[in-house]
């Protein structure tokens, strides 16, 4: 029995010390002092000694598990030890591996659009112009042929300021500014910010964007305007499109259409699978954006004289275009700051 035991005493100091885990050291736990383990079997063994050799035999085996426990233990500790001290290690800087980048943002899809607007109309020799967003009353209404008492005024919700002044709620005005301040021929859009006193809903904010565009110069038709919105539509959508204009009002244009471009969303055809196009409503069209020809009386508040020169104007949405383009269906994502929405472009 002495040379069991020394042996499996030496047998577990050495495995024990081999042990690199506190699995592994688990695993010797169950092997050596569990029910069916080494220790375990010397213990059960003693029964078959001849009683008087017992009482020695069993000190040595119970004093080897002890001895076993103490050493379990020992290493466990021992293990604990260097991982803990493993994790407080800072690994040594790699020289090789890239620089963190941090977040630099990016543009807000009205940006976008706005900007590639630009990019296109430039293209066509367009100036792209500015124009104040606390505005006269003047250039926002009297000067586009829209007097005091007329009744287009009701449309716009007008956040007044005081008497006079008012936060432009379209950006039609530049019209005037542009012919007042530049010679003929005038090519100009003008992208920026509107507000009206609105209800917001999924299709209306109270501040939004519009881009306007002016072209005066001698024998301008509809078909410029048609050719213009066509180009500028071709590139934003990036697609051919159909475009048709039926008759709109509005006071500063004479005639003044709605332009409307066949859905995106379905190809015009108005269906979507089995049921209808939800986008354009089942009719296969969008409405974009209401243009026509500038009225005489907006050519004489710029100092045009309507004998000799025509134009064309629209006005449009810059949001509505941009939730066509990305098939956006809520106008308040746009202020809404989430940036679940904003990290998408
Ligand atoms: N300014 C108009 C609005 O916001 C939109 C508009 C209509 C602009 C016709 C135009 C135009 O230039 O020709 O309601």
């Amino acid at each position: 029995m002495e040379d069991k035991v020394q042996a499996l005493s030496r047998k577990a100091r050495q495995e024990i010390g081999e042990a690199r885990t506190l699995e592994e050291v688990r695993a010797l736990e169950v092997r050596l002092l569990g029910k069916k383990g080494e220790v375990t079997g010397l213990l059960k063994g003693l029964g078959s000694l001849p009683k008087e050799e017992r009482p020695a035999a069993g000190a040595l085996v119970n004093r080897l598990k002890e001895e076993v426990r103490d050493l379990l233990e020992k290493r466990r500790e021992e293990i604990k030890a260097r991982q803990k001290e493993a994790s407080l290690q800072v690994p040594p800087p790699d020289p090789t591996e890239p620089g963190r980048r941090p977040d630099a943002g990016r543009l807000h899809p009205i940006t976008l659009v706005q900007e590639e607007l630009e990019d296109v109309f430039a293209g066509m020799g367009f100036m792209v112009l500015d124009g104040p967003d606390v505005e006269l009353d003047y250039y926002n209404f009297e000067a586009l042929n829209i007097p005091k008492d007329h009744p287009a005024r009701d449309a716009h919700d007008t956040f007044w300021i005081e008497e006079g002044l008012l936060l432009r709620t379209h950006t039609s005005p530049v019209q005037i500014r542009a012919m007042e301040r530049f010679p003929l021929p005038i090519r100009a859009i003008v992208p920026g910010r509107c507000f009206r006193h609105e209800v917001v809903d999924a299709s209306h904010e109270h501040t939004f964007y519009q881009m306007e565009g002016l072209v005066v110069d001698r024998g301008i038709s509809v078909a410029h305007l048609i050719h213009t919105m066509k180009t500028c539509l071709r590139a934003i959508l990036e697609r051919d499109v159909e475009i048709r204009l039926r008759p709109g009002y509005f006071p500063f244009v004479e005639p003044g259409f709605e332009l409307d471009v066949n859905c995106p969303f379905c190809g015009g055809s108005g269906r979507k699978g089995d049921a209808g196009c939800p986008v354009c409503k089942a009719s296969g069209w969008i409405e974009l954006l209401p243009c026509g020809m500038v009225h005489p009386n907006v050519l004489r508040a710029g100092g045009v004289d309507p004998e000799e020169y025509t134009g064309f104007a629209f006005g449009m949405g810059l949001q509505r275009l941009v939730m066509v383009r990305y098939g956006i269906q809520d106008i308040r994502l746009f202020m809404g700051g989430d940036l679940r929405f904003l990290e998408q472009f």
